[in-house]
């Protein structure tokens, strides 16, 4: 296929339209219509050389996240309709093989990470890609004990859980939180920060493998919420109730955990791996005067110097050790099908990387 045929750009809702730039030829993982994994595709990318503000990144690890799942399927999300074909993903760590006019702070042979662009991040995807041109303020240095993959495990769902721990509720000694999927990509870096904190973690798991995951990483009581009535499971185990819920499933649990939690507690609903949190009565929250959030990542780190904040706590977490990147599985950028069927499928723990 001539180049000329090809997309002309590696993000899918971007056009960069000039003729006969890009001059390199690059590999990605693009959808041109909504469906399951298999609407999956291997293509040929046009690779331009880095504009304005960009850096061209040759990505080594591409973290894959829930939202890739909902992007693909057609999104819980989206506000205004795909542009195909569309590269998905939003989450990557490489080396900086060159930057564009005006970069100053980020050079080539950089090791960096990213997650995230400018936009939405179910809006603004692009990852799933062996080279691309990111803007360099979306860029941060990867620190030296730190390596490429554990960069792609943690970013995005370390940053989830940064906004979580530093903006909603902090864990503290003497707190008992409960954290459901907690063997999941953000359950498992929510429960080991919260221990890290003092607090005891309570962990709804899919299966007994999960739960040993979860333990390993310091949760101090797991509940198999498949098997067991997780409500039951908790108030047994802290009678009071919880001081906090953590919650990335949704629809099937979010409405049930308001019997988890202590009078004035907090319940912190961040994903749908279950689906949407149904309408429900406001009026429910009353009995426990308990509070409600749902925050998304993007109103986070949107702004560079709290994202690149954030990206240093996390980093020097996990150098001095209170946090252990797990990495579940990895896969070639080429098998991403196989890694969602997994997602899908529930058989992940920790989490999962594309190597291109
Ligand atoms: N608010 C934000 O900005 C933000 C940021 C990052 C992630 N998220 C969302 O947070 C959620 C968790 O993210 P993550 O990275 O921790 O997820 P993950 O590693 O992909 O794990 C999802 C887990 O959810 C559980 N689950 C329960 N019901 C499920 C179902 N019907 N289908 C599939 N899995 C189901 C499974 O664990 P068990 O087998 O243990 O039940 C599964 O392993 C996702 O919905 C993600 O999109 C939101």
């Amino acid at each position: 296929m001539p180049a000329a045929a090809l997309a002309k750009c590696v993000n899918g809702a971007i056009a960069f339209g000039a003729e006969g730039v890009g001059d390199t030829m690059t590999k990605a993982i693009r959808i041109h219509a909504n469906g399951g994994p298999e609407a999956l595709r291997w293509e040929d990318v046009e690779l331009p050389p880095p504009g304005p503000g960009q850096a061209q990144v040759r990505q080594t690890a591409i973290g894959i996240n829930y939202s890739d799942v909902n992007v693909r399927r057609g999104g819980f999300y989206l506000k205004q309709k795909p542009v195909f074909p569309l590269t998905l993903g939003n989450e990557a760590a490489g080396v900086v093989a060159a930057v564009g006019p005006g970069v100053t702070d980020i050079k080539a042979g950089d090791r960096v990470a990213y997650a995230g662009m400018h936009g939405e991040f179910y809006d603004d995807t692009g990852a799933y890609v062996q080279s691309r041109n990111v803007f360099a303020d979306r860029l941060v240095n990867i620190p030296d004990g730190v390596s490429d993959q554990q960069a792609a495990a943690m970013l995005l769902k370390g940053f989830t859980a940064s906004l979580i721990i530093n903006k909603l509720f902090t864990p503290k000694k003497g707190d008992t939180i409960l954290i459901h999927t907690v063997a999941a990509g953000v359950g498992i870096i929510l429960c080991q920060w919260a221990k890290h904190l003092g607090a005891t973690v309570l962990g709804t798991v899919g299966s007994e493998d999960k739960a040993k995951i979860a333990r390993a990483h310091g949760c101090d009581h797991t509940i198999l919420y498949r098997e067991k009535d997780f409500v039951e499971e908790t108030l047994k185990l802290a009678p009071g109730g919880v001081d906090a819920v953590f919650d990335g499933v949704g629809k099937d649990t979010f409405v049930k955990s308001l019997n988890c939690t202590r009078p004035f507690g907090l319940m912190v609903n961040y994903g749908n791996a279950s689906g949407h949190v149904p309408p429900f009565e406001l009026l429910l929250l009353a009995k426990g005067s308990v509070s409600i959030c749902r925050p998304g990542v993007s109103s986070y780190t949107r702004d560079v110097v709290t994202m690149r904040k954030a990206a240093a706590e996390l980093f020097e977490l996990v150098r001095t050790g209170a946090l252990r990147i797990e990495i579940g599985r990895t896969y070639k950028l080429e098998d991403a099908a196989t890694a969602h069927r997994d997602l899908e499928g529930r058989n992940a723990s920790g989490s999962l990387l594309l190597l291109p």
